[in-house]
């Protein structure tokens, strides 16, 4: 009785692997399989709950493409995001980051603030009017509208620190900020 249970056992443990590694194979699209790896932090419809880690669907593409390729060679420093990026194989992260871009841009419930912060006015030229980024003379520029604002404060004083360094126009004007204009301007783009 033992045998056979045993045996019947490893047909069915047998033939779900089988069956796992046919399905991957004949998958419409594979990738969109192995991108469900990145919804376990960056939240499965699209926001997660943690409000440092940043919105990504429906983010501007060829952002989104830089950002996982600097993940990857070190450009842009994080340790987590660093073996995630290494996890894509190289031809697959410009699609990965079309399809990631395809989503929609998930609300969340960040308050709206009352006043628009003067620096303002100086983002709108590269990250577009409505903040909903696009291509600027300084390369492709990320969505800020509707990103957490814990996030966005974190991203901010990094290039002004020095901990991110795959930009340097962004350095450069976010050294120019005192860390309570930064934080206002974070808290605004947040509620938008
Ligand atoms: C274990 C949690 C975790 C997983 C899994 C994860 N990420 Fe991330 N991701 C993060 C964190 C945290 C950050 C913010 C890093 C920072 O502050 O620089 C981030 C940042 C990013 C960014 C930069 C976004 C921006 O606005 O600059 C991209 C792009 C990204 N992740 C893509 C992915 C992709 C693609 C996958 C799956 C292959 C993935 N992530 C899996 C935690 C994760
Ligand atoms: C001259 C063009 C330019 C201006 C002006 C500009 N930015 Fe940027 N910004 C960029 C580019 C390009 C990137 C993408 C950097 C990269 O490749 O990592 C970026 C990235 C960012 C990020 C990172 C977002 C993320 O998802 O990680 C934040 C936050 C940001 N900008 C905020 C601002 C704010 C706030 C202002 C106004 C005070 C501003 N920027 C003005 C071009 C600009």
């Amino acid at each position: 009785m033992r045998f056979v249970w045993i045996k019947g056992r490893c047909a069915v443990v047998w033939l779900a692997m089988f069956g796992i590694g046919v399905c991957a194979a004949r998958a419409a699209d594979a990738l969109d399989t192995a991108l469900e790896t990145c919804w376990s932090c960056h939240g499965a419809n699209g926001a997660g709950n943690d409000p440092t880690v940043p919105v990504i669907w429906g983010q501007n593409a060829r952002y989104l493409e830089k950002q996982i390729r600097d993940f990857s060679s070190g450009d842009r420093e994080d340790q987590i995001m660093s073996s995630m990026a290494s996890s894509l194989r190289r031809e697959d992260i410009s699609r990965a980051a079309a399809l990631i871009a395809a989503k929609p841009w998930p609300g969340h419930a960040d308050t709206p603030a009352a006043a628009a912060p003067d620096a303002l006015a100086a983002c709108q030229g590269c990250h577009g009017a409505d903040l909903s980024g696009g291509d600027s003379p300084e390369g492709a520029a990320p969505r800020l509208a509707g990103q957490f604002a814990d996030y966005l404060a974190t991203a901010m004083s990094g290039f002004a620190g020095g901990e991110r360094a795959n930009q340097k126009t962004m350095s450069a004007m976010m050294k120019a900020l005192k860390p309570d204009e930064r934080a206002a301007l974070a808290k605004y783009l947040a509620g938008l």
